[in-house]
Formats: C-alpha cells, sequence, structure tokens
C-alpha cells in the first residue's frame, strides 16, 4: 500500500505561504494531478512529498510510516523532472543504471530491470547511445525508464513534458498513461497544462494561490466547478462569465444578462434559492452555447465580432451588449461576416451560476 497523506501542510518562505494548509489523501495506485497557474504552489508541494523541501507545518505520511524528516533516498520514491536531468556522458543503459549501482544492487537484477523497463517504454534499440543522440521525446522516455527500474512506492513528476513540442507532448501523454496501466504505482503529477492534467489524471487538484480550491474528478471538476477560478481554468476555450440579475417568474428565475434572458425552472437551477432580487455570475461554457442567425427564444441576443477557423469548427466571438461571448463548436462551413446578428441558447441546465463577490459555485 504505498497510500501518500498529506495533513495541514505548509510551507512558509520567511512571512510568505507558498503552501497553505494543504489536506490531501493520494490513493493507492491512482494517477493524481496538481494543476494550477505559475507560483500556486505546486512545485513546492511535490518537493516536500519527495523530502526536497522540509515542510513548515503538518505531516505527511507515505504508506504508514510519516515521513516528515526522512531524507529523500529513505522515502521510496521516484521523480522525473521538466529537464531531465540524465548524465550526458553516459550510456542510456548506464543511465538506467545508475540509481541502482547507487544501492548496491547486483550487476544481474539491475540488467532483469532494465530489461523489463525497455520493453515498457521501447528503448531496446538505443541502450547503447548517449542523451545528446536521443530526441526529445526519447530522453523523456529514457527519464521515465529510471522511474520504472527503481520499483519505487511512488512516482514523482514535475512538469515533465513541458520541453516537448506540441504534438511530442500529446504523444508522451498516451504514452504515460499506457505505463501507469502496465506499471500500476501510486503517481503525483504536476502540471500547469489544464488538458494534461484532465487527460492524465484519475483525480485532479486545482490548486490557485497555494491553496486546494478543489479535488475531483476530471468530470467533476469540469462539469461542477465550485469556484469561479476552478471554472475558468479547466475547459477550452474557457467558461464565459457574465454579470447577471435573478428574479422570480412563476415556478422558475429569469436570469437577465446582457443581450436578453433566460428562463430557468426550479429544476435546473437549485443553487438560485434565496437569490430572488440579487446579482449572479452566470457561468456559460463556449461549447454549451448554440447560435442562430434567426430569432430564438430564451436567448441573448448580440453581433458577431470575430470568427477564428479551426478547420472542424469555428470559434465566434460574440458581442452583447458590450460583454464579449466566446462560442465554440460552430459549423466550420457557416459563413458569419462581423456585425451579423445572433441569438445565443444554452440549456438551462448547462448554466452555473457563481456568487459575485465570493466567486463560489451557487449549487
Ligand atoms: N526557495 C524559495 N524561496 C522563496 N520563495 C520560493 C522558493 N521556492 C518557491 N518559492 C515561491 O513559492 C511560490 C510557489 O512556488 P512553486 O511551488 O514553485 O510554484 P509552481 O506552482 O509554479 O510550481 C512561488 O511564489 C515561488 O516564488
Ligand atoms: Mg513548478
Amino acid at each position: 500500500m504505498a497510500e501518500v497523506v498529506l495533513r495541514d501542510v505548509c510551507k512558509r518562505y520567511g512571512s510568505y505561504n507558498a503552501v497553505d494548509n494543504v489536506n490531501l489523501t493520494i490513493r493507492d495506485k491512482e494517477f493524481l494531478v496538481l494543476v494550477g497557474p505559475s507560483g500556486c504552489g505546486k512545485s513546492t508541494t511535490l518537493r516536500m512529498i519527495a523530502g526536497l523541501e522540509d515542510i513548515s507545518d503538518g505531516t505527511i505520511a507515505i504508506g504508514d510510516e510519516t515521513v516528515n524528516v526522512l531524507p529523500p533516498r529513505d522515502r521510496d520514491i521516484a521523480m522525473v523532472f521538466q529537464n531531465y536531468a540524465l548524465y550526458q556522458h553516459m550510456t542510456v543503459y548506464d543511465n538506467l543504471a545508475f540509481g541502482l549501482r547507487n544501492r548496491k544492487v547486483p550487476e544481474d537484477t539491475i540488467k532483469t530491470e532494465i530489461d523489463r523497463a525497455v520493453d515498457i517504454l521501447g528503448l531496446r534499440d538505443l541502450l547503447k547511445r548517449k542523451p545528446r543522440e536521443l530526441s526529445g521525446g526519447q530522453q523523456q522516455r529514457v527519464a521515465l525508464g529510471r522511474c520504472i527500474v527503481r520499483n519505487a512506492k511512488v512516482f514523482l513528476f514535475d512538469e515533465p513534458l513541458s520541453n516537448l513540442d506540441a504534438k511530442l507532448r500529446a504523444h508522451m501523454r498516451l504514452e504515460l498513461k499506457r505505463l501507469h496501466r502496465r506499471v500500476e504505482t501510486t503517481a503525483v503529477y504536476v502540471t500547469h497544462d489544464q488538458v494534461e492534467a484532465m487527460t492524465l489524471g484519475d483525480r485532479v487538484v486545482v490548486m490557485n494561490n497555494s491553496r486546494i480550491e478543489q479535488v475531483g474528478t476530471p468530470w467533476e471538476i469540469y462539469s461542477r466547478p465550485r469556484t469561479r477560478f476552478v471554472a475558468s481554468f479547466i475547459g477550452s476555450p474557457a467558461m464565459n462569465f457574465l454579470d447577471g440579475k435573478v428574479k422570480r417568474n412563476g415556478s422558475g428565475y429569469n436570469i437577465h444578462a446582457p443581450g436578453g434572458a433566460f428562463h430557468v425552472s426550479d429544476e435546473s437551477a437549485r443553487g438560485l434559492v434565496g437569490q430572488d432580487g440579487r446579482g449572479v455570475t452566470i457561468g456559460l461554457r463556449p461549447e454549451h452555447i448554440r447560435l442562430y442567425e434567426s430569432r430564438a427564444d430564451n436567448a441573448l441576443h448580440g453581433r458577431v465580432e470575430l470568427t477564428e477557423q479551426l478547420g472542424a469548427e469555428q470559434l465566434v466571438e460574440v458581442e452583447v451588449e458590450g460583454a464579449r461571448i466566446m462560442v465554440s463548436r460552430v459549423e466550420a462551413e457557416r459563413e458569419l461576416k462581423p456585425g451579423t446578428p445572433v441569438y445565443l441558447t444554452v440549456e438551462p441546465g448547462q448554466l452555473r451560476y457563481f456568487d459575485p463577490v465570493t466567486e463560489q459555485a451557487l449549487a
């Protein structure tokens, strides 16, 4: 069992809280992703788990053991960084063997372990090469290989794909996923890239300003963001936010927004109980909006501002009374000149509401 448990973990640099009271259980064999903007405390959290950084407060346990003061080499973890940190003067084989030789593991055991890793990662033809004779993706696979041969209890990754170009990053994402399926090990993966977080994570932890904003499966995070920050950070293009006002109307509400109003039933707007007459931040995902050129009911009226052709679809930016709304998944072949009047509708259940002051979801 290699559960990792963080209780009330804090990291202070002087008076600055880089990590503020983090509570988190990473389950055995789970692939958990920490995601958030640059500087929010992801790497610091990971480095505290690794033992590369002292913790200012709280406890960290790996398996059943509290590791607060245990040095990194005794924590049974393996770590991959953004810069692969391979030894340039050593062959791939020797790079893979290095950590094990340091631990005085017998050479034949090392060979068995490397054989296994090499098959998983497709490195067999590269064993005699030096790192400079490898592509970025191949170097990254060697770095992963060093993790695998270690047979560690926990894998820690800090932005391991950030140095790769977009195509290779997408490819390595799949390889990582395949790897985790074959080598079932608890993994904590840090990234600022929400696509990586959503595609790789069994669960995703969204961090902001040194704190955890939300923990959940990718679907939970996407469909039920608990804060405006999470709603805006996860999803691409980002969720649109509009200033709205709630008015009770029969067995439901009218949600007044720039360019019109949506009528929603009580059923599809449980979060609005008690909000009658109040201001609300309305969240609309670009992919949930339908765009019509003919008049539609329950719609916001605006004009096309810009279009971006993506081939399979187009993105359309619509101006509604001074506010801008991004609409995605518009059929690529539709011709929408700037200035064209349009009507935007959304399934009532897809609307999200946030308190304009606290920025917490109303749910
Ligand atoms: N050794 C340090 N001394 C002072 N501040 C630090 C140190 N390391 C990190 N920080 C600060 O802590 C915050 C979190 O850093 P980090 O965990 O690296 O963020 P990220 O989420 O980008 O990985 C940042 O504001 C960073 O400047
Ligand atoms: Mg970082």
